[in-house]
Protein backbone atom coordinates (compact mmCIF):
# COMPACT_ATOMS: atom_id res chain seq x y z
CA UNK A 1 0.00 0.00 0.00
CA UNK A 2 1.45 3.37 -1.21
CA UNK A 3 0.34 6.20 1.12
CA UNK A 4 1.29 9.95 -0.12
CA UNK A 5 0.49 12.63 2.49
CA UNK A 6 -0.25 16.21 0.82
CA UNK A 7 -2.35 19.25 0.86
CA UNK A 8 -5.75 18.35 -0.90
CA UNK A 9 -5.89 20.05 -4.26
CA UNK A 10 -2.36 17.90 -4.91
CA UNK A 11 -3.99 14.83 -4.01
CA UNK A 12 -7.09 15.33 -6.59
CA UNK A 13 -3.83 16.32 -9.19
CA UNK A 14 -2.73 13.06 -8.19
CA UNK A 15 -6.16 10.87 -8.31
CA UNK A 16 -7.16 12.83 -11.40
CA UNK A 17 -3.26 12.00 -13.26
CA UNK A 18 -3.91 8.30 -12.53
CA UNK A 19 -7.21 8.13 -13.95
CA UNK A 20 -5.61 10.56 -17.37
CA UNK A 21 -2.68 8.26 -17.86
CA UNK A 22 -4.97 4.72 -17.98
CA UNK A 23 -7.14 7.18 -20.11
CA UNK A 24 -4.59 7.98 -22.60
CA UNK A 25 -3.17 4.16 -22.74
CA UNK A 26 -6.28 2.55 -23.01
CA UNK A 27 -9.50 4.68 -24.08
CA UNK A 28 -12.08 2.30 -23.47
CA UNK A 29 -10.75 1.93 -19.72
CA UNK A 30 -13.36 0.97 -16.90
CA UNK A 31 -13.40 3.13 -13.94
CA UNK A 32 -15.07 2.90 -10.92
CA UNK A 33 -16.85 5.83 -9.47
CA UNK A 34 -17.69 7.18 -5.73
CA UNK A 35 -19.74 9.45 -4.69
CA UNK A 36 -19.90 12.00 -1.47
CA UNK A 37 -17.19 15.05 -0.93
CA UNK A 38 -14.08 12.92 -1.00
CA UNK A 39 -13.65 12.53 -4.83
CA UNK A 40 -15.20 16.19 -5.64
CA UNK A 41 -11.58 17.79 -6.54
CA UNK A 42 -10.90 14.76 -8.71
CA UNK A 43 -14.01 15.32 -10.61
CA UNK A 44 -13.36 19.16 -11.16
CA UNK A 45 -9.84 18.43 -11.87
CA UNK A 46 -11.15 15.45 -14.77
CA UNK A 47 -13.25 17.99 -16.15
CA UNK A 48 -10.73 20.87 -16.39
CA UNK A 49 -8.66 18.32 -18.01
CA UNK A 50 -11.36 17.43 -20.79
CA UNK A 51 -11.95 21.31 -21.06
CA UNK A 52 -8.52 22.39 -21.91
CA UNK A 53 -6.43 19.18 -22.68
CA UNK A 54 -8.93 16.88 -24.81
CA UNK A 55 -8.59 14.14 -21.90
CA UNK A 56 -11.80 11.99 -23.21
CA UNK A 57 -14.31 9.22 -21.72
CA UNK A 58 -15.92 8.47 -24.73
CA UNK A 59 -15.41 5.25 -24.91
CA UNK A 60 -14.67 4.50 -21.33
CA UNK A 61 -16.96 2.46 -18.82
CA UNK A 62 -18.12 3.45 -15.37
CA UNK A 63 -19.46 1.41 -12.51
CA UNK A 64 -20.37 3.46 -9.54
CA UNK A 65 -19.60 1.79 -5.59
CA UNK A 66 -23.18 2.25 -4.53
CA UNK A 67 -26.63 3.98 -4.66
CA UNK A 68 -29.47 4.44 -1.68
CA UNK A 69 -32.49 2.56 -1.97
CA UNK A 70 -35.54 3.91 -2.81
CA UNK A 71 -34.64 7.35 -3.58
CA UNK A 72 -37.13 8.83 -6.40
CA UNK A 73 -35.09 9.31 -9.83
CA UNK A 74 -35.15 12.72 -10.21
CA UNK A 75 -34.04 13.19 -6.52
CA UNK A 76 -30.44 15.31 -6.55
CA UNK A 77 -28.88 12.69 -3.75
CA UNK A 78 -29.56 9.88 -5.69
CA UNK A 79 -25.49 8.60 -6.72
CA UNK A 80 -26.96 7.95 -10.33
CA UNK A 81 -27.78 11.93 -10.47
CA UNK A 82 -24.98 12.89 -8.43
CA UNK A 83 -22.69 11.15 -10.14
CA UNK A 84 -23.87 12.62 -13.50
CA UNK A 85 -23.75 16.01 -12.32
CA UNK A 86 -20.65 15.90 -11.22
CA UNK A 87 -18.82 14.32 -13.89
CA UNK A 88 -20.64 12.19 -16.02
CA UNK A 89 -22.59 15.68 -17.85
CA UNK A 90 -19.25 17.46 -17.57
CA UNK A 91 -16.70 15.56 -20.22
CA UNK A 92 -17.68 13.49 -23.08
CA UNK A 93 -19.23 10.50 -20.97
CA UNK A 94 -22.38 9.25 -22.74
CA UNK A 95 -24.53 8.00 -20.18
CA UNK A 96 -25.02 4.46 -20.91
CA UNK A 97 -21.58 3.97 -19.98
CA UNK A 98 -22.40 4.45 -16.77
CA UNK A 99 -24.07 2.22 -14.37
CA UNK A 100 -25.03 2.10 -11.09
CA UNK A 101 -26.45 -0.49 -8.54
CA UNK A 102 -30.63 -0.05 -9.20
CA UNK A 103 -31.93 0.97 -6.17
CA UNK A 104 -35.04 1.30 -7.28
CA UNK A 105 -34.99 -2.07 -8.83
CA UNK A 106 -38.71 -4.45 -7.52
CA UNK A 107 -36.29 -7.39 -6.81
CA UNK A 108 -32.89 -5.49 -5.56
CA UNK A 109 -31.15 -9.03 -5.14
CA UNK A 110 -31.58 -9.38 -8.63
CA UNK A 111 -30.42 -6.20 -9.67
CA UNK A 112 -27.85 -6.88 -7.43
CA UNK A 113 -26.23 -9.64 -8.99
CA UNK A 114 -27.15 -8.55 -12.52
CA UNK A 115 -25.21 -5.57 -11.40
CA UNK A 116 -22.05 -7.45 -10.50
CA UNK A 117 -22.60 -9.68 -13.97
CA UNK A 118 -21.83 -6.38 -15.46
CA UNK A 119 -18.85 -5.03 -14.24
CA UNK A 120 -17.64 -8.63 -14.98
CA UNK A 121 -18.56 -8.46 -18.48
CA UNK A 122 -16.92 -4.99 -18.83
CA UNK A 123 -13.44 -7.47 -17.82
CA UNK A 124 -13.57 -5.69 -14.21
CA UNK A 125 -12.77 -2.39 -12.80
CA UNK A 126 -9.16 -0.93 -13.66
CA UNK A 127 -9.19 2.23 -11.19
CA UNK A 128 -11.82 2.48 -8.66
CA UNK A 129 -11.63 5.80 -6.65
CA UNK A 130 -12.53 5.64 -3.04
CA UNK A 131 -13.91 7.63 -0.25
CA UNK A 132 -13.84 6.14 3.56
CA UNK A 133 -16.40 6.79 6.06
CA UNK A 134 -15.80 7.41 9.71
CA UNK A 135 -16.50 4.22 10.32
CA UNK A 136 -13.86 2.86 8.32
CA UNK A 137 -16.10 1.85 5.53
CA UNK A 138 -15.43 2.17 1.93
CA UNK A 139 -18.47 1.98 -0.58
CA UNK A 140 -21.27 1.31 1.93
CA UNK A 141 -19.57 -1.70 3.52
CA UNK A 142 -20.31 -0.63 7.09
CA UNK A 143 -18.24 -2.48 10.31
CA UNK A 144 -19.09 -5.89 10.31
CA UNK A 145 -19.61 -6.67 6.46
CA UNK A 146 -17.51 -10.07 5.07
CA UNK A 147 -14.44 -9.47 3.60
CA UNK A 148 -15.31 -11.26 1.10
CA UNK A 149 -18.94 -9.86 -0.07
CA UNK A 150 -20.08 -8.46 -3.29
CA UNK A 151 -23.04 -6.48 -4.69
CA UNK A 152 -25.89 -7.07 -2.27
CA UNK A 153 -28.09 -4.90 0.35
CA UNK A 154 -27.00 -3.18 3.44
CA UNK A 155 -28.41 -1.15 5.93
CA UNK A 156 -26.65 2.22 6.75
CA UNK A 157 -25.17 2.67 10.12
CA UNK A 158 -26.38 5.67 12.43
CA UNK A 159 -22.85 7.20 12.04
CA UNK A 160 -23.26 6.95 8.27
CA UNK A 161 -26.71 8.72 8.10
CA UNK A 162 -25.78 11.26 10.38
CA UNK A 163 -22.85 11.82 8.54
CA UNK A 164 -24.68 11.86 4.93
CA UNK A 165 -27.78 14.40 6.59
CA UNK A 166 -25.46 17.24 5.36
CA UNK A 167 -26.72 15.99 1.75
CA UNK A 168 -30.25 15.39 3.00
CA UNK A 169 -31.00 19.19 4.34
CA UNK A 170 -29.07 18.38 8.04
CA UNK A 171 -32.06 16.01 8.38
CA UNK A 172 -30.88 12.70 9.44
CA UNK A 173 -34.61 11.36 9.01
CA UNK A 174 -34.10 11.44 5.55
CA UNK A 175 -31.25 9.93 5.04
CA UNK A 176 -32.28 6.62 3.31
CA UNK A 177 -31.87 3.24 5.85
CA UNK A 178 -30.77 0.67 2.86
CA UNK A 179 -28.59 0.96 0.25
CA UNK A 180 -27.04 -1.73 -2.52
CA UNK A 181 -23.66 -1.41 -1.99
CA UNK A 182 -20.39 -3.02 -4.15
CA UNK A 183 -19.00 -5.68 -1.55
CA UNK A 184 -15.37 -5.68 -0.43
CA UNK A 185 -14.58 -8.12 -2.73
CA UNK A 186 -15.70 -6.65 -5.72
CA UNK A 187 -14.07 -3.42 -4.96
CA UNK A 188 -10.82 -5.94 -4.20
CA UNK A 189 -11.33 -7.50 -8.10
CA UNK A 190 -10.56 -4.02 -9.21
CA UNK A 191 -7.13 -3.94 -10.67
CA UNK A 192 -5.47 -0.40 -8.75
CA UNK A 193 -7.42 1.08 -6.02
CA UNK A 194 -7.66 4.88 -5.53
CA UNK A 195 -8.35 6.19 -1.93
CA UNK A 196 -8.90 9.97 -1.08
CA UNK A 197 -9.56 11.30 2.72
CA UNK A 198 -9.02 14.30 3.83
CA UNK A 199 -9.80 15.76 7.83
CA UNK A 200 -9.07 15.21 11.48
CA UNK A 201 -12.48 13.56 11.20
CA UNK A 202 -11.08 10.59 9.10
CA UNK A 203 -7.89 10.62 11.00
CA UNK A 204 -8.99 7.37 12.77
CA UNK A 205 -9.99 5.31 9.83
CA UNK A 206 -6.91 6.09 7.73
CA UNK A 207 -5.07 5.26 11.01
CA UNK A 208 -6.61 1.82 10.99
CA UNK A 209 -6.72 1.15 7.44
CA UNK A 210 -2.97 1.59 7.43
CA UNK A 211 -2.03 0.16 10.43
CA UNK A 212 -4.65 -1.85 12.12
CA UNK A 213 -4.93 -5.39 11.85
CA UNK A 214 -7.40 -6.51 8.89
CA UNK A 215 -10.79 -6.94 10.18
CA UNK A 216 -14.45 -6.51 9.33
CA UNK A 217 -14.56 -4.26 11.89
CA UNK A 218 -12.54 -2.18 9.71
CA UNK A 219 -13.38 -2.78 6.59
CA UNK A 220 -11.24 -0.65 4.99
CA UNK A 221 -8.52 -2.71 6.23
CA UNK A 222 -8.94 -5.17 3.57
CA UNK A 223 -7.64 -3.32 1.27
CA UNK A 224 -4.01 -3.92 2.78
CA UNK A 225 -4.20 -6.97 1.10
CA UNK A 226 -4.48 -5.72 -2.49
CA UNK A 227 -1.55 -5.70 -4.69
CA UNK A 228 -2.04 -2.08 -6.24
CA UNK A 229 -3.71 0.29 -3.44
CA UNK A 230 -2.91 4.10 -3.19
CA UNK A 231 -4.09 5.81 -0.05
CA UNK A 232 -4.02 9.71 -0.57
CA UNK A 233 -4.36 11.63 2.51
CA UNK A 234 -3.89 15.16 3.62
CA UNK A 235 -1.87 16.16 6.82
CA UNK A 236 -4.83 16.34 9.26
CA UNK A 237 -6.21 12.66 8.30
CA UNK A 238 -2.60 11.56 8.40
CA UNK A 239 -2.77 12.94 11.84
CA UNK A 240 -2.81 9.40 13.42
CA UNK A 241 -0.55 7.90 11.72
CA UNK A 242 2.72 6.34 13.72
C1 LIG B 1 -19.80 6.89 -1.58
C2 LIG B 1 -19.13 5.90 -0.78
C3 LIG B 1 -18.76 6.14 0.64
C4 LIG B 1 -17.98 7.44 0.83
C5 LIG B 1 -17.65 7.62 2.31
C6 LIG B 1 -16.92 8.93 2.54
O1 LIG B 1 -20.03 6.38 -2.89
O2 LIG B 1 -18.91 4.84 -1.26
O3 LIG B 1 -17.96 5.07 1.11
O4 LIG B 1 -16.82 7.40 0.06
O5 LIG B 1 -18.82 7.61 3.06
O6 LIG B 1 -17.77 9.99 2.25
P1 LIG B 1 -17.22 11.47 2.09
O7 LIG B 1 -16.29 11.47 0.96
O8 LIG B 1 -18.45 12.30 1.81
O9 LIG B 1 -16.56 11.80 3.39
Amino acid sequence: MEVVIAPAEELAVLAADAVEALLRRRPQAVLGLATGSSPLKVYDELARRHEQDGLSFADARGFMLDEYVGLAADHPERYRNVIATEIAERVDWPAEQVAGPDGLAADLPAACAAYETAIADAGGVDLQILGIGTDGHIAFNEPGSSLASRTRIKTLTRQTRVDNARFFDGDVDKVPTHCLTQGLGTIMAARHLVLLATGRHKAEAVHQLVEGPISALWPATVMQMHPHATVLVDEAAASRLQ
